[in-house]
C-alpha cells in the first residue's frame, strides 16, 4: 500500500475540530506529531484515541501496517539449526562466490579465540576474510562507521557475523548503507531502503536475540541514546546459521539474560495485536521449550540437549516476533538499553511480568494460555486466575535463572522515568502492544518495576 505522509504544513487540512482521525495508509512526520502535540490535537487510529502522547510516525507506520489486510513472513533464504551445522554453513558462505568478507564481531569473542577458530575454517576453504571486532553490546552508529570503512578499505563484498543479537545488528547495519548509501537513521522505520544489502551471512552464538533471522536491526544513536529500529526485509540475512556447539560457552548470566529475551519474543509476539495462526503456532512452542530448558542451560552450560533446545526455542521465538510484532516490554527495554546501555535480555526479563500484569484486563485468555505453556496446571480455573498463574510462573522461572530482581538494582533512576515513558510509546514495538496505554501508564509500569 502507497503511503501518504501527513506532515506540519497539511495537518489542519486532516483534522476535524481537534482531532486527527488517522487512516489506514496515512503516516504522520515527526514534525507533524510534535505540532499535533502543541496544538492540543488528539491522534485517533480506527477511530480509537490515543491521547495527546503520540507515538512516532514509525508507530504509526506499524500500526497503518497491522491494520492492512493479512500477514506477511519472511525469513532467511537457508536456515541451519543443530550441532555440527557450522561446516555446512561455511560451504552454503563458500557457494556465494565472495571475493572477500568482512567478519563483523566482538572484542570478547576474539579474545576467546572462537573468531580465529571460525577465520581459520573460511582460509582452510578458500574464503578470505577480514575482521572487524569493534561492535560494543546495543551496537552505536559510530560501530557501523568503523566496520563499512574497513568494509569499503578491503573491498569486501559479503558479510559474516559472529557473535550475538550485537554483532548481528551492527552487520546487517553495515551492508545495508554498503548497497544503500547513507546513514543508519535514513532507514528507521519500515521498509526505508530501495537495493538489498550485500550477501549477509549471520552466525549465532547467543540463544537468545534472533537476529540472525530477522528484518529488525536494532542500533544506538548516541546522541540522543535512543535505539532506532530498522525494520527492513532487505536487513534479513540470507543464510542463519544456529550451531549450539558455539552457545556451549556462555556463562549462567549471560545463558539467562538471552533465554529470557527469546522468552519475550514469544510472549509478546504471542499476544500482540498483529499475531496470526502461524505466529501463534511457533512462539507457543517457543514458550513451552523456554520453561523447560532455560533453567536446565543456566545451571549446567555443558547440557548439550538444553543448548540445543534453546537454540531452537529462540529461532522459533523470533520467527513470531519477525511478523507478529512484540509489546511494550521491548518498547521500554529499548530505553533502558539506549540511556543505561544495560543489557537487552535482562531488561526485558525485569520488564516482562509487570508488562504480562499491565496487559491483563486485555488478554487474560491468551495470558492463561501462556499459563499452560510455562507448565501450569489451570484445569478448572477461569481465565483471569490462570492468566495470573502464568504471570507468576514467569517471576518463578526469574528467581530460579537469576535475573536481577529490579530495576533500581541495575541503577535505573526514577526521574529518568517521564522521558523514557515518552521515547517508549514512540518505539516501533509499541504499536503492537494489545494495550494501548499513555505516557502516565508507562510511567507507573516503569516505577512498578523499579
Ligand atoms: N535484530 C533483532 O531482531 C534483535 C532482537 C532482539 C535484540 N536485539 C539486539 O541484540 C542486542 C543484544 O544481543 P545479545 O543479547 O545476543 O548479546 P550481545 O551480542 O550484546 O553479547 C553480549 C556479550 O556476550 C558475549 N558473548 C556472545 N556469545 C557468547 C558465547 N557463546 N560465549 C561467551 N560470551 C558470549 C559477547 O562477547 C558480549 O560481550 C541488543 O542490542 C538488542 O537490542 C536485536
Ligand atoms: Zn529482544
Amino acid at each position: 500500500m502507497k503511503k501518504q505522509l501527513i506532515r506540519e504544513s497539511n495537518l489542519q487540512s486532516f483534522c476535524q475540530g481537534n482531532t486527527l482521525y488517522l487512516q489506514p495508509g496515512y503516516i504522520l512526520s515527526p514534525g507533524a506529531l510534535d505540532k499535533a502535540r502543541d496544538l492540543g490535537i488528539k491522534v485517533c487510529r480506527n477511530d480509537e484515541a490515543v491521547g495527546n502522547e503520540h507515538p512516532s510516525a514509525v508507530v504509526a507506520e506499524f500500526a497503518s501496517q497491522a491494520m492492512s489486510a493479512g500477514h506477511e513472513f519472511i525469513m532467511p533464504r537457508q536456515s541451519l539449526l543443530g550441532f555440527g551445522c557450522l561446516n555446512k554453513g561455511i560451504e552454503r558462505l563458500k557457494s556465494l562466490n565472495c571475493k572477500k568478507v568482512l567478519v563483523v564481531t566482538d572484542a570478547v569473542l576474539n579474545q576467546t579465540g572462537l573468531v580465529g577458530t571460525v577465520t581459520d575454517r573460511f582460509s582452510a576453504r578458500g574464503i578470505v576474510s577480514v575482521v572487524y571486532d569493534g561492535t560494543q553490546p546495543n551496537p552505536t552508529t559510530t560501530n557501523v562507521s568503523e566496520g563499512l570503512s574497513i568494509l569499503k578499505r578491503h573491498q569486501c563484498d559479503a558479510v559474516v557475523s559472529l557473535g550475538g543479537g550485537s554483532p548481528h545488528d551492527c552487520a546487517k547495519a553495515i551492508a545495508l548503507l554498503a548497497t544503500n548509501g547513507g546513514e543508519v537513521a535514513d532507514y528507521e522505520g519500515v521498509d526505508k531502503s530501495t537495493h538489498p544489502c550485500l550477501p549477509l551471512v549471520a552466525i549465532n552464538t547467543t540463544a537468545g536475540t534472533a537476529s540472525e533471522m530477522t528484518r529488525f536491526c536494532i542500533i544506538t544513536n548516541e546522541r540522543s541514546h535512543i535505539k532506532m529500529a530498522i525494520v527492513d526485509q532487505n536487513v534479513t540475512p540470507a543464510i542463519a546459521i544456529n550451531d549450539p556447539e558455539l552457545m556451549l560457552g556462555m556463562p549462567a548470566s549471560l545463558t539467562a539474560a538471552t533465554g529470557m529475551d527469546a522468552l519475550t519474543h514469544g510472549v509478546e509476539a504471542f499476544l500482540s495485536s498483529s499475531a496470526s495462526p502461524v505466529t501463534d503456532a511457533v512462539a507457543s512452542k517457543a514458550i513451552k521449550l523456554v520453561a523447560e530448558y532455560l533453567p536446565r542451560a543456566v545451571k549446567d552450560g555443558a547440557d548439550r540437549e538444553a543448548r540445543e533446545q534453546m537454540a531452537y526455542a529462540q529461532y522459533m521465538a523470533g520467527m513470531a516476533f519477525n511478523s507478529g510484532g512484540l509489546g511494550y516490554v521491548h518498547a521500554m527495554a529499548h530505553q533502558l538499553g539506549g540511556v543505561y546501555g544495560l543489557p537487552h535480555g535482562v531488561c526485558n526479563a525485569v520488564l516482562l511480568p509487570h508488562v504480562m500484569m499491565y496487559n491483563l484486563s486485555t488478554s487474560a485468555e491468551k495470558l492463561s494460555d501462556i499459563a499452560r505453556y510455562m507448565g501450569c496446571d489451570v484445569y478448572g480455573m477461569d481465565a483471569h486466575n490462570a492468566a495470573v498463574l502464568g504471570i507468576k510462573a514467569v517471576c518463578k522461572l526469574l528467581l530460579e535463572v537469576g535475573v536481577p530482581g529490579g530495576l533500581s538494582e541495575l541503577g535505573v533512576k526514577a526521574e529518568d522515568i517521564p522521558l523514557m515513558a515518552i521515547n517508549a510509546l514512540r518505539d516501533a514495538c509499541a504499536a503492537t502492544n494489545p494495550r494501548q496505554g499513555t505516557q502516565a501508564e508507562i510511567e507507573q509500569i516503569f516505577k512498578n518495576a523499579l
